[in-house]
C-alpha cells in the first residue's frame, strides 16, 4: 500500500528502527526492492533523485513505482530525494510522490529555513511529510566534509520549518567510503534530544559498517539511504548474465539475475535497519 512519509517514519519511530529508503533508477531496481519488502514484511521507501525528475525518466519511473505500491502488501512510500526547487517537488507530487526531500543544505541558514517552510507549507495542504537537510551532506570524492550538524541550530531548523524528519552531518557521505567512516554517534543523540525526538535521517547508507548503523539507530536515525549500493547490486548482476554463455538475450529475460542481485543486497539492509517483520 502507498502511504506517506509521515506515517512510514512514524512506524520506524514506535517500533525503534530505520525505515530503509533505496535510491530507484529504473523498473527493475523498483522490483527487486518490492519484492525484498514483500518477502521480509518490511515498510520501504522507493526515492529517486532529482536528476530523474528533470530528465522525464521520472515520467516513467514514477507510474511503475506507484503502481508497485498500490499492488504491495506492505507499506510503500515514493519520496523525493535532495529536492533542489519547488518545481522538482511540484512535479514529483504530480506525479504520485507520498514524500517529498527538500535540501536547502548549501543555502545559508535563513534561507534554508524559509525555502524548506515554503515546501512544508505546499506538501501540507495535500498531507504530505517533509525531509529538510541541515549540514551538506557531500560526496566521498569531496576534499574534506562541512562543519557537523549543530544540535541547537537543528532545534531551531525543525521548530521554524515543520519538517517530518531531518538529514544529518555526522560523519557520512554519498557513495563508497574511501576509508571506514567513524559517525558521531554522541550527536545523533544531541540532535535527538535538542529537537524533541524528531526522527533523524541517515543518508550515504553505503558502505558504513553495520554496528555503526545500529549504534546511529540506537541513538535515533529512523530512516537509512541507500543508493551506491543499489547500482552495484544492478550492476553486478548484469555482469554475471552477461558472463554466462547460455543467457538470452531478450531483455525481460536478460534483467532477471540483476532483480535478484537488488532483492539480496535490498533484503540485507531491510535486516540491518530492523525493519524486517515490521509490516
Ligand atoms: P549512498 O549512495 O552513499 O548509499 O547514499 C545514498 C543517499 O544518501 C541518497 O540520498
Amino acid at each position: 500500500m502507498l502511504v506517506n512519509l509521515k506515517e512510514i517514519i512514524g512506524m520506524a519511530e514506535k517500533g525503534n528502527f530505520a525505515i530503509p529508503a533505496f535510491n530507484v533508477y529504473n523498473i527493475e531496481t523498483v522490483m527487486g526492492v518490492i519484492d525484498a519488502a514483500e518477502e521480509l514484511r518490511a515498510p520501504v521507501i522507493l526515492q529517486v533523485y532529482p536528476r530523474l525528475v528533470n530528465e522525464e525518466v521520472g515520467f516513467y519511473i514514477a507510474p511503475a513505482v506507484v503502481a508497485a505500491a498500490n499492488r504491495a502488501t506492505v507499506p510503500v512510500c515514493f519520496h523525493l530525494d535532495h529536492g533542489p526547487s519547488e518545481m522538482e517537488a511540484i512535479r514529483l507530487l504530480r506525479w504520485g510522490a507520498t514524500g517529498i526531500m527538500y535540501d536547502g543544505s548549501v543555502h545559508p541558514f535563513e534561507e534554508n529555513v524559509s525555502n524548506t517552510k515554503h515546501i512544508v507549507d505546499i506538501c501540507d495542504a495535500i498531507n504530505v511529510g517533509v525531509e529538510g537537510e541541515l549540514g551538506h551532506i557531500g560526496s566521498v570524492n569531496d576534499d574534506e566534509m562541512e562543519e557537523f550538524t549543530d544540535p541547537q541550530e537543528a532545534a531551531e531548523f525543525v521548530k521554524r520549518t515543520g519538517v517530518c524528519c531531518l538529514a544529518v552531518l555526522i560523519g557520512n557521505a554519498h557513495g563508497h567510503y574511501k576509508k571506514t567512516p567513524k559517525l558521531d554517534i554522541d550527536r545523533v543523540k544531541a540532535i535527538r534530544e535538542a529537537t524533541g525526538g524528531t526522527p533523524l535521517v541517515l543518508h550515504g547508507g553505503s558502505g558504513i559498517p553495520d554496528d555503526q548503523v545500529k549504534a546511529a539507530i540506537k541513538a535515533g536515525i529512523r530512516k537509512m539511504n541507500i543508493g551506491t549500493d543499489v547500482c552495484c547490486a544492478f550492476a553486478e548482476g548484469t555482469q554475471k548474465t552477461l558472463a554466462d554463455p547460455n543467457r538470452s538475450l531478450a531483455v525481460d529475460v536478460f534483467m532477471k539475475v540483476a532483480i535478484e542481485s537488488v532483492k539480496t543486497l535490498a533484503m540485507e539492509k531491510i535486516k540491518l535497519v530492523e525493519a524486517d517483520g515490521k509490516a
